[in-house]
Order: C-alpha cells, then sequence, then structure tokens
C-alpha cells in the first residue's frame, strides 16, 4: 500500500508558518503582503481557483483584492487594470487567472506585470531566472510538488524523474526544479514514442498532461513516487486527476490523491511568494 501525500495537511502545516512569518513582517515593517487577482468571465473552474486564493490569502493575514471583469474586456481595459494595479503600492502580488478570452493575447498581459510583482513567476524575466536557478519568485505548482517531496523526505537527488506534460506552468519549470535538485530529468509528452516504458523507469513520476486517469498501474515501476497534478471532471461531475489511483496505488510507494494533493500546495507557494514580493519591495524602497 502505498503512502498518501497529504496535501491538505501540509499545506495546512506550511501556511501556518507563512501567516506567522507575514504577522512578524508586518509587526516589523508596517506593511501587510497584498495579492490581486485579476480574472477575466465567467470559466467556473477559474471561479473557484480564484476564490480559494482569496479565502487563502485573507485566512493568511494578507490584503486581498479580486478583480472581475466581463468576458468582453478588450485588452486595453485588462493592460489599463494592470498599469493602476502596478502602481498601488498596497499590492505586491499581481496575477492574471488562465485561461483568458481568446481575443486576449495571453503573452502581451503576461508581459505587462511587472516581474517584481508577478507571483505567478509567468513573466519571461522570472521564467529564464528559474531556468538558470537563480530566482525569487518559484512557479507555484512545480515548487509545491517540491515542497511536499521535501515534507516526505523523499529526496530526489540522483534519481530517475519523469515528468508527463511540458506545459509552461507545469511540465517545464517541474523539470527545471527537479534538475536543480539533481534528478535525473525525463520530459514526455503526446508525441513520446512508448510512453509507458519511460514512465516505468521513473523513481520519481509527475503528471500533467490534463487528460483524465492516464496514467495506469501497467505503466508505473514497483514503489514509484507519484505525483498526480492532474484536476479533470468526469461526466458522473467527480474530480479525478491524471493518474488512474485504483491501478497504481497498489504498485506506488508514495502518491497524491486528487482532490487533497497538489492543488493545495499551489496556493500555498501563491502565499511564500506575496510574502517575498512584500519584503523584496520595502527592501528596494529603503535603497
Ligand atoms: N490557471 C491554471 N493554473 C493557473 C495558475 O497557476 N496561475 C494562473 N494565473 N492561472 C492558472
Amino acid at each position: 500500500m502505498a503512502k498518501l501525500i497529504d496535501g491538505k495537511k501540509i499545506a495546512a502545516e506550511v501556511r501556518a508558518d507563512i501567516a506567522r512569518r507575514g504577522a512578524e513582517f508586518a509587526r516589523e515593517t508596517g506593511v501587510v503582503p497584498g495579492l490581486a487577482v485579476v480574472i477575466v468571465g465567467e470559466n467556473p473552474a477559474s471561479q473557484v481557483y480564484v476564490r480559494n486564493k482569496r479565502i487563502a490569502c485573507e485566512k493568511a493575514g494578507f490584503y486581498s483584492i479580486v478583480v472581475e471583469m466581463p468576458e468582453s474586456s478588450s485588452e486595453e481595459e485588462l493592460l489599463g487594470k494592470l498599469e493602476e494595479l502596478k502602481n498601488d503600492e498596497r499590492i505586491h502580488g499581481i496575477l492574471v487567472q488562465l485561461p483568458l478570452p481568446k481575443h486576449i493575447n495571453e503573452s502581451s498581459v503576461l508581459a505587462a506585470i511587472p516581474p517584481e510583482k508577478d507571483v505567478d513567476a509567468f513573466h519571461v524575466v522570472n521564467t529564464g531566472r528559474i531556468m538558470l536557478g537563480d530566482y525569487s519568485f518559484l512557479p507555484c505548482t512545480p515548487a509545491g510538488v517540491m515542497k511536499a517531496l521535501e515534507y516526505e523526505n523523499i529526496d530526489v537527488s540522483g534519481k530517475e524523474c519523469v515528468v508527463v506534460g511540458r506545459s509552461n506552468i507545469v511540465g517545464k519549470p517541474m523539470a527545471m526544479l527537479l534538475l536543480h535538485a539533481n534528478g535525473t530529468v525525463t520530459v514526455c509528452h503526446s508525441r513520446t514514442a512508448n510512453l509507458a516504458e519511460v514512465t516505468r523507469r521513473a523513481d520519481i513520476l509527475v503528471v500533467a498532461i490534463g487528460k483524465a486517469d492516464f496514467i495506469t498501474g501497467d505503466m508505473v515501476k514497483e514503489g514509484a513516487v507519484v505525483i498526480d497534478v492532474g484536476m479533470n471532471r468526469r461526466d458522473d461531475g467527480k474530480l479525478t486527476g491524471d493518474v488512474d489511483f485504483a491501478s497504481v496505488e497498489p504498485k506506488a510507494s508514495a502518491i497524491t490523491p486528487v482532490p487533497g494533493g497538489v492543488g493545495p500546495m499551489t496556493i500555498t507557494t501563491l502565499l511564500e511568494n506575496t510574502l517575498t514580493a512584500a519584503k523584496e519591495a520595502v527592501k528596494a524602497k529603503k535603497q
């Protein structure tokens, strides 16, 4: 039987520590860390994510605003809002929830968030810094995965790490963080030949491909650590990951559930990044 990696429990502990450090920082400097989340349109999944981010901020004692813009908003209107937030001293972190409506250019919007307020670490400057291993903002989901591994005392160094999925948000930065932790990293994707052969090599398998129950027991090595980043809704309305839990769990040594695995860890990184951004802003002002 695999050990269940309880993201909810780990996140609760880490967030309590962030709240404590945030309060200490506020006492010392008079500055409360602040996050602005911008959502354009009414994507139901995005609305849930944004709500969870706001609640997490409030629980951590951070200042938090949610800017809701209609689906019909123009790119100029969104850029104008970002300009306002950029100049707002109460706001240290700005996050634009993705996906954006099709008529808005995602790259232009992400480029308009100043790198020092880019708590998602999606700006090209921050993406580049992640590649170099010299960064203040961690990419939220991959860093959440690393935190969970660390909490469970799972050492990455020298291990065969296989990442399934090559998105800019998860797969690519995940590979970088595993590499920085001295893992031997392979990235697989939809065109990978003999995928199961590659995934069976993994000591640590991270799956972020966006296909429900895609990884089955026959694709996993006995004793592997399996991290499921997927979040898919089945026809019956139930949430499920990218890993077929029923067939994979008996082979794994440790596995994350969905929900309650990686999800809570992602928002935890966002809080950590918001605190970092606030600290950096205070430091920059002193200089
Ligand atoms: N949409 C799905 N995941 C994310 C995320 O990590 N950040 C943002 N901004 N949008 C998302």
